[in-house]
């Protein structure tokens, strides 16, 4: 509900792995009003190694709101200075290292999916006892891991010449995707702000999830110079003001990582509530209050929000999957079975089962609970008889046993089950996935009509912040929803989930 009528919209960035989008909200009503997206594409120089063009990704930002401001006033006869403020939402772990005195990335960015550094990865466990990658966990929440960005920077500084000439003159600096966004947006070399947002230094590996602040074992462990770290501020507050362009003045006053909107977004605030994004990969988020949960089986704490500088930050457990949309567009670029990914659900819909084919899409290894960077991907029981709408089901069917494996060990680490599971992103759309996902986990799936909860919540989270105050966030509505409850026996879930868990072993172990 809205806190005052002086403004009446709200907008979010929303930086994604496969697109930039700018969506602007209602603070009425929270409806999206307008919106523009433009695609982006991954660079693959090699094997396992993922980069984006960093200055692509912050043109498309530029375009975004530029062609969203034409939109307003075309289709909605609204002006820009309708905008009292706007909040970002991004692709988390994505690395970047670039010249404060230029402006100039010194390398593509790397992004999350990136394998590059399991060797770096390899070598340091080789220092800590029993090889354990959970060594640093009581620290920062998260197991040592390609995925983050603590090794992603190490790769940069002993490998790019550029980055340690900048280093050598003083002018180096690294950040998330949010961090060079704003930057940018507010001035670049002149002026730009240097900083990011709790949720996101929480995916370094280098912020302590007690201080919320960086912390000097980590930074010593991985040998990465504080100095070239962003200032880490909380998720809603002003920063600063856009510095040039059609919305040239407007705050800039949210910032979080897209998984930890979206929990924003489906009004996840209380203890014990939890959400699972399904976009390039998917990730379930526990909001577990103001106290640290410490996963015993395979989940990553991580910090939820902290809605302002003086507010306590709430944390939560995340269970992450590194391939799920991304089996999708593997089946369609890769293998050539679709021409058009929505054309899976008519194509899987064709028949009644998978036909008892499992597809473990272990690309880039499997994260949680499994952390095993050595997994490749497989696919087995394949008989004479399996056609491709076997193999498009058993891809949406990986998805829903890796919710699964989520959700158990969710289970064990708080004690008590979740009995609903709320979901949102792209590929929510489907059906079909939504019901296979409710018939494997034995729970219901509650799925908003607005799927664009990340930038929902980046909006949320802006329009809250001191000083803009257009929402108060006891008042904002849950988002209306359909629901998609079990069909299958208990005894049907429990077998295909052990034959998932016999594919999942066949996974292991690959690259040596
Ligand atoms: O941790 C990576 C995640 O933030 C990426 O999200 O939606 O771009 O796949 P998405």
């Amino acid at each position: 509900a809205p806190k005052s009528d002086k403004a009446t919209l709200v907008g979010a960035i929303d930086e994604g792995t496969s697109s930039t989008r700018f969506l602007v909200f209602s603070s009425q009503t929270s409806r999206l009003i307008s919106s523009h997206q433009i695609a982006i594409d991954k660079i693959c120089p090699r094997e396992g190694w993922v980069e984006q063009d960093a200055e692509v990704i912050m043109e498309a930002v530029r375009e975004c709101l530029k062609q969203t401001a034409i939109k307003l006033k075309e289709d909605n006869e609204m002006d820009v200075s309708c905008l009292s403020a706007i909040g970002i939402s991004n692709q988390r772990e994505t690395t970047l290292a670039w010249d404060k005195k230029t402006g100039k990335p010194l390398h593509n960015a790397i992004v999350w999916l990136d394998m590059r550094t399991a060797s770096t990865m390899d070598a340091l466990l080789e220092s800590v006892p029993d090889k354990d990658k959970n060594c640093l966990k009581s620290l920062c929440g998260l197991p040592i891991s390609p995925y983050f960005s603590a090794l992603k920077i190490r790769w940069l500084l002993d490998n790019v010449e550029e980055v340690r000439e900048a280093q050598d003159k003083g002018t180096l600096v690294f950040g998330t995707m949010d961090t060079w966004l704003i930057w940018n947006l507010t001035g670049g070399p002149n002026g730009g702000l240097h900083i990011t947002d709790v949720t996101n230094a929480s995916r370094t590996m280098l912020m302590n999830l007690k201080t919320l602040q960086w912390d000097d074992n980590l930074c010593k462990f991985f040998d990465i110079p504080k100095e070239i770290l962003p200032e880490i501020r909380s998720s809603s507050e002003v920063y600063g003001r856009i510095a040039d362009g059609p919305m040239k003045g407007i705050p800039i006053a949210a910032c979080m990582g897209d998984q930890h909107a979206a929990l924003l977004g489906q009004k996840c605030l209380t203890k014990g509530s939890a959400k699972s994004t399904y976009g390039t990969g998917c990730f379930l988020l526990y909001n577990t209050g103001t106290e640290i949960v410490d996963s015993e089986h395979g989940l990553v704490t991580t910090v939820g929000y902290k809605l302002g500088p003086n507010t306590k930050a709430v944390y939560a457990l995340e269970g992450s999957v590194a391939v799920a949309g991304a089996a999708f567009a593997w089946l369609k670029d890769n293998i050539g079975l679709v021409e058009n990914v929505t054309e899976i659900e008519a194509l899987a819909n064709r028949v009644h089962h998978s036909g008892d084919v499992y597809f473990v899409p272990a690309f880039s290894g499997l994260y949680a609970p499994y952390w095993q960077s050595d997994a490749r991907g497989v696919i087995c029981g394949i008989t004479e008889e399996t056609q491709r709408s076997h193999i498009m089901r058993a891809a949406m069917e990986a998805i829903c046993f890796q919710t699964r494996d989520i959700l158990e060990a969710m289970a064990k680490d708080c004690g008590t089950p979740l009995y609903k599971l709320q979901v949102d992103g792209g590929m929510t759309a489907n059906n079909l996935l939504m019901q296979l996902q409710a018939d494997l986990c034995g729970i219901p799936v509650i799925r908003p009509h607005m799927a664009e909860t990340s930038a929902l919540g980046a909006a949320i989270a802006a329009g809250v912040a001191e000083g803009v105050e257009v929402w108060d966030i006891k008042d904002i509505q849950a988002p209306a929803s359909d629901t998609f409850r079990p069909r299958v026996a208990e005894f049907d879930r429990n077998n295909r989930y052990s034959k998932w868990k016999m594919a999942v072993e066949r996974s292991f172990g690959w690259e040596i």
